[in-house]
């Protein structure tokens, strides 16, 4: 078990755009294993590289019923060749605290992907699997789902998230270099 930190809304990496996986080795197999130890452990239904700080273009998740097994599902470089469709559906993150939004995604995608050994293939998805899908995949471009909600929800939620992160300061040690003396 090797549970990683999940990097929390700002953190500037969240933003940044995953390289490419070329290399289809022991090391890509324990980052997978560490993603899926830390997305069971949260839980949640999916999780991207990026969100454990490693930016590489690999996407984890789960969409199987809480009731049956777990079916973790691993897409290496994945990219949505179709699109069709829309739908709305609530969406959270584990990246972004304490707040979901409805979202509109498409409803139906065709996604092109690899797998952990490096082989190619397609296959389609709909409904909440596709938006699982788009959620991720988003996430290996630096998008989270709070660029997708209108202006006046992702603003109700900076003030929240400003005066979340105020409170954790305050409860942090102060530095011996903010007393004065005297
Ligand atoms: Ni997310």
């Amino acid at each position: 078990m090797a549970i990683q930190e999940i990097l929390k809304h700002p953190h500037p990496t969240l933003r940044k755009k995953s390289k490419i996986v070329t290399e289809f080795d022991e090391k890509l197999k324990q980052l997978v294993a560490d993603m899926a130890d830390t997305m069971y452990d949260a839980p949640g239904a999916g999780l991207a590289a990026p969100q454990i700080g490693v930016l590489q273009r690999v996407v984890i998740m789960d969409v199987s019923p809480k009731d049956e097994e777990n079916q973790l599902i691993v897409l290496i470089n994945p990219e949505i060749v179709h699109e069709e469709g829309s739908q709305d559906g609530e969406e959270g993150c584990l990246s972004v605290v304490d707040f979901t939004a409805k979202v509109k995604r498409f409803d139906k995608i065709r996604v092109r992907t690899q797998n952990m050994e490096g082989q190619e293939s397609e296959f389609e998805a709909e409904g909440w699997f596709a938006r699982v899908i788009q959620h991720e995949t988003d996430h290996i471009n630096g998008i989270l789902f709070i660029d997708h909600i209108s202006f006046l929800k992702r603003t109700l939620y900076k003030k929240h998230r400003k005066k979340q992160l105020r409170e954790e300061k305050k409860h942090e040690p102060r530095s011996t270099g903010k007393l004065r003396a005297g």
